[in-house]
């Protein structure tokens, strides 16, 4: 038996003329046998045992075992024997039923084979740089330079067809429920979505430049205005922002508006959606969602996306009031991870450094902790469950309080200290393993967050988003304690998803704007589109955009999106099959009224 990887020497190629194909490779069974079958695709392996040559075919469905006898079909056995692998060919021959010994049981098809009496080679393939397996592991910029031939292995061609069902239920639900799909312009203006705008050259009107829109957020307001109430796009939407695991520079969004919403509604079709694509992958969700508001999140998790399959943190300051474990007025929060079985000096050592370094004081000894402070210790316990065989920390902060909401810098880094200890611990315990999906609405998010850079305040998520009608008095008063009427979806510690209720007046825009420190001028060189719409009779309006690629790369299993994306860039924003970006010639640079600064 040998695998030939060596370069074939040079072969007659066969026309496909009229063949057509009668089977997929994944569709033969056991009740076929006896049937002429013609089956097409790529020679994913080739065993050969001299008088007898076996090759598994391999297409989009599956995988078909085809024999070559020599005392069969002398001819069509020597032309296997040049068959290398992701060779494209068709074989003819009669579906067969396997010897007991030698049936599959890992394929559908494991049960027959084919005994070939016609092939045709329809194309040859250079030696592969890996090969189309499932299991191969293969350094991701070789995967991305031969896209192609990475997208023929199973886990791609499983994860791009899981995409394609999604936007299809997407697509399924919405027009149930009445929503049209609508699209809005590539070419287009700034979007207030906070990243850098990807800008193209306008060649007609030279010196200006479209913006690629971050996101279709003004347009589709517009078509609020415009009434038509209940849209919805699966879009592509570009920011040119740092590139990690869940973040592309060109990223699909599922974005929904409607006329006249309370959050709820814009929550039970977001739901409604949801159920209907898992259901498409085969799991089952349980509605409605849970919802926490963002205080209530940043109070037990320290984060604005908890993941609900790590415990809660609690909030201890009230038991140990006074004896000065944490600064006055400050909280002191116990993590818990459970079934640790008792941490290790060192992991503790790794832990504490890690929480010292975002400014915390961690008292990671609990047993020290149980005789210093016995009757304290036995609330804490109580209120966080802990056993002594979970880990826990204390976490306190020992200066002064920092930050314009000073007791969200201290939730926030015992949040990413949660966050971390569960890390170190989830291999171990397989705290993140299996298909277990834990949702959350996040609600109530503060409408502001101060921008240390530019030390102001900006839209926590974008200017349109409606205050609070109870908070209305505080834009500009108390700008830190105003919250908005936006909410987030969270699927497993991801924010899968963001939206809010809009503005739909113009003078309360025009508060937000000036809280933003937006003149109206400024306001209206940047959105004075919308801005006018506003005074046309827009109806109060609202909606979300969800992450598709997020989303599919979650249901997939993925721990990046590149692996749901057809044809992603690396972390560098580059396109390694394709050689993008490119230097652009020198005329179409002359066209576009555009000379390049060399650095
Ligand atoms: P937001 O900016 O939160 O909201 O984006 C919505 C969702 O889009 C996904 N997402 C991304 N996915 C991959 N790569 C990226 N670079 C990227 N950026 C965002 C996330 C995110 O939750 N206009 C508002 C929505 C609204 O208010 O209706 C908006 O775009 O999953």
């Amino acid at each position: 038996m040998q695998e030939s990887t060596e370069q074939p020497r040079q072969i007659q190629l066969d026309f496909l003329g009229d063949l057509r194909r009668t089977h997929s490779c994944g569709e033969l069974r056991a009740a076929d046998a006896g049937k002429k079958a013609l089956l097409m695709g790529w020679v994913h392996r080739r065993r050969d045992h001299g008088g007898v040559i076996f090759i598994n075919l391999r297409d989009r469905e599956g995988l078909t075992q085809v024999v070559f006898h020599e005392d069969v079909a002398a001819e069509v056995h020597s032309k296997a024997e040049e068959l290398r692998s992701e060779f494209v060919i068709a074989v003819e021959g009669t579906v067969v039923l396997r010897e007991a010994g030698t049936i599959n049981p890992n394929i559908p098809t494991g049960e027959i084979e084919i005994t070939a009496e016609t092939v045709w080679v329809l194309n040859e393939c250079r030696p592969i740089p890996f090969t189309i397996d499932e299991f191969s592991e293969v350094a991701e910029d070789v995967r991305l330079k031969y896209r192609y031939l990475d997208l023929r292995r199973p886990q791609m061609q499983r994860n791009i067809i899981l995409r394609s069902k999604v936007s299809f239920a997407v697509r399924e639900f919405m027009y149930s429920q009445g929503f049209h799909e609508i699209e809005t312009p590539f070419l287009t203006k700034s979007t207030p979505e906070g990243a850098r705008d990807f800008l193209v050259p306008s060649r007609l009107n030279s010196g200006m430049f479209y913006a690629l829109p971050q996101s279709p957020q003004i347009f589709k307001q517009i078509l609020m205005v415009s009434g038509f109430d209940k849209y919805f796009q699966i879009v592509r939407c570009f920011r040119d922002e740092d590139l990690r695991a869940d973040r592309q520079y060109e990223f699909t969004q599922i974005d929904i508006e409607m006329s006249y919403p309370q959050e709820e509604t814009v929550f039970a079709v977001v739901e409604g959606m949801l159920k209907g694509i898992f259901d498409t992958a085969g799991f089952q969700i349980e509605l409605p969602f849970p919802r926490l508001t963002y205080a209530q999140a940043m109070r037990s998790y320290g984060i604005d996306k908890p993941d609900m399959r790590i415990p809660a943190f609690h909030c201890v300051e009230d038991i140990f009031a006074g004896q000065g474990l944490t600064t006055e007025g400050l909280p002191l929060v116990a993590i818990r991870i459970p079934n640790t079985g008792g941490a290790s000096r060192k992991e503790r050592d790794d832990l504490k450094a890690y929480g010292t370094e975002r400014g915390l004081r961690v008292y990671d000894d609990a047993k020290r902790l149980d005789r210093d402070f016995p009757e304290l210790m036995a609330k804490v316990r109580e209120r966080t469950g802990a056993t002594e065989n979970d880990l826990l920390l204390l976490c306190g902060w020992p200066g002064e309080p920092k930050g314009h909401r000073p007791e969200e810098t201290v939730l926030q880094a015992c949040g990413q200290l949660r966050l971390e200890a569960a890390r170190k611990y989830a291999d171990k315990h397989k705290l993140f393993e299996g298909n277990v999906f834990k949702w959350l609405w996040v609600t109530d998010f503060p409408m502001f967050e101060w921008d240390e850079e530019d030390q102001r305040w900006v839209a926590a998520h974008h200017p349109f988003t409606s205050v609070m009608d109870s908070d209305i008095d505080k834009l500009t008063a108390d700008p830190a304690r105003c919250r908005a009427k936006s909410y987030d979806v969270v699927l497993n510690g991801t924010e899968l998803g963001s939206g809010s209720i809009r503005i739909h007046r113009r003078d309360v825009q025009a508060k937000v704007f000036s809280a933003l420190g937006l003149t109206d001028e400024e306001a209206r060189a940047k959105f004075g589109f919308l801005l006018e719409a506003l005074e046309f009779g827009a109806p109060p309006h609202g909606g979300i955009a969800l992450g598709l690629d997020r989303l599919v790369m979650l249901l997939a299993g993925e721990k990046s999106i590149r692996d749901v994306i057809p044809f992603p860039k690396t972390s560098k924003g580059t396109d390694l099959m394709s050689d993008a970006p490119s230097p652009a010639n020198e005329k179409a640079l002359r066209d576009l009224g555009i000379q390049l600064r060399r650095q």
